[in-house]
């Protein structure tokens, strides 16, 4: 079965450039980028199909591809199928590098499978999931489990993280080198910080010897205490304990310094500060071994959302001031901030439920974060669509060494198509994410992910 991408604006992240294209995909790879490519290489479209184009028009094939991981019988269906894509962005397959999946321990909140059709309906068709877990990624055997669910209920392909410390609970490293030969891509006790800067140490020599990444949960306990969201003006007003830019700056410094001791490369999830972009950019032109990640709750909220105490708003780290908003986007802006990842944090209604204080940090994001970042970065001319895609695509892919991110003759065929001119109104009673907690419910955007196709098989297309 082949599949033809018709007449879209294809991005190439890694030259900057955008140009009408066909795309044809054969087995699973991209077998052919041009112009009129049905003409050029004499297919025969009389007999295309393929479910639903994104007109909406159904096509002969009367079987529409949601979520179906079957292949379409080839007898009841003719050889190509084609998505007509004029008028939108077709960019390489999306990759969320920080995502929790929930499974094992907490299928309440989330399941591989639920997890994995939110990030197909989000555009993304490679994410990275952290390990905190119950039990924890520490050991091969949940990685194996999470790998073997992944390839039989998994909507999309998804790279495992491994802890650093057995159990994350901060005393002894993991079995980090049978965790990599298990293939995590990356190891974090996201979650929670390396508080010992003696193990955080030895942990980053090691994941160097693995040739890993080391993903950093930077924050300091003992000055984050028991705040519940961002140290300043609004959490006096309101009464809550605060939790001061420095509980996160204080991390990032060191872990700089720890990553220019031992060479490893450092990645720093969620920077949430001003102060932790001025350090990351003095760490890069030191040229210390260092990216970092941003969210787009923290490019898109402050701490004044916090004021109704809507426990939507709570995350950890907290939403920050406007002038920490503002630094985060100039950051994006100057590549300080390498990636956008959503921290996608699903919780149950009953825990959200609870009073501001009571309620666990955290806000789902798969299926709201290309909206927010064509909204709030793109369309208002802080990123180009091109250094956008970037962010969410190669550069996730070179820091964790996963061959993805770019749409080449040979590659695996994972593509996001994205409708810039549609509207969308955040409505998380019909995420396919369990998890609904969401800042944004009720806010309208502007574009949209419509078709998400992984190893050629089209996994979510907007009808
Ligand atoms: O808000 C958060 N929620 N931040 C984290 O670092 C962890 C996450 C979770 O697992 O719920």
């Amino acid at each position: 079965m082949k599949l033809l991408l018709k007449g879209g604006n294809v991005i190439n992240p890694l030259n900057k450039s955008i140009t009408i294209q066909d795309i044809l995909i054969a087995d699973g790879k991209v077998t052919a980028i041009g112009r009129e490519l049905a003409a050029s290489l004499d297919l025969d479209l009389s007999r295309s199909t393929g479910g639903t184009d994104l007109e909406g028009r159904h096509l002969a094939c009367p079987k529409p591809v949601f979520f179906n991981n079957e292949e379409t019988s080839k007898d009841a269906c003719p050889t190509i199928s084609v998505i007509n894509a004029k008028g939108k962005y077709v960019v390489p397959g999306l990759i969320d590098m920080h995502v929790h999946l929930r499974e094992p321990g907490f299928e309440e909140k989330e399941t591989i499978a639920t997890g994995t059709q939110a990030a197909a309906r989000g555009g993304f068709t490679s994410i990275v999931c952290m390990p905190n877990t119950e039990p924890p990624a520490d050991n091969q055997a949940v990685i194996s489990f999470i790998q073997q669910v992944a390839q039989k209920t998994g909507m999309v392909n998804v790279f495992p993280v491994g802890t650093i410390t057995q159990g994350r609970a901060g005393k002894e490293l993991s079995e980090m080198a049978s965790l990599a030969a298990q293939g995590v891509v990356a190891f974090s006790d996201d979650g929670a910080p390396v508080v010992n800067a003696k193990l955080m140490r030895h942990a980053m020599e090691y994941a160097k010897m693995l040739n890993l990444p080391v993903i950093s949960h930077c924050e300091e306990p003992a000055l984050a205490a028991a705040g519940v969201m961002h140290e300043g003006f609004t959490s006096t007003m309101l009464g809550l304990p605060g939790i001061p830019a420095a509980a996160e700056e204080v991390m990032v410094a060191r872990d700089i310094i720890l990553a220019n001791l031992t060479g490893c490369h450092l990645h720093i999830a969620h920077v949430s500060t001003a102060g932790s972009v001025e350090l990351v950019r003095a760490a890069k032109k030191k040229g210390i071994k260092v990216t970092c990640e941003v969210t787009p709750h923290h490019f898109t909220l402050t701490d004044e959302a916090v004021s109704s105490y809507n426990s939507q708003t709570k995350v950890n780290p907290p939403l920050r001031s406007k002038a920490d908003v503002i630094a985060l986007q100039a950051g994006l802006k100057d590549d300080t901030i390498d990636v956008i990842a959503t921290d996608h944090a699903p919780h149950t209604q009953e825990e959200k439920e609870l009073e501001f204080e009571l309620a666990p940090f955290g806000m789902v994001g798969l299926e709201t974060a290309v909206s927010l970042v064509w909204t709030k970065l793109v369309i208002p001319g802080i990123l180009t669509s091109c250094e956008a895609v970037a962010k969410m695509t190669v550069n996730p892919a070179r820091i964790l060494n996963l061959k993805k991110g770019s749409i080449e003759i040979g590659a695996d065929a994972d593509i996001t198509i994205i409708d810039p001119e549609l509207t969308y109104v955040v409505k998380p009673e019909e995420f396919a994410s369990k998890g609904r907690n969401t800042p944004f419910s009720g806010w309208s955007l502007k574009s949209l992910p419509v078709a998400t196709i992984v190893g050629g098989k089209v996994k979510w297309i907007k009808t």
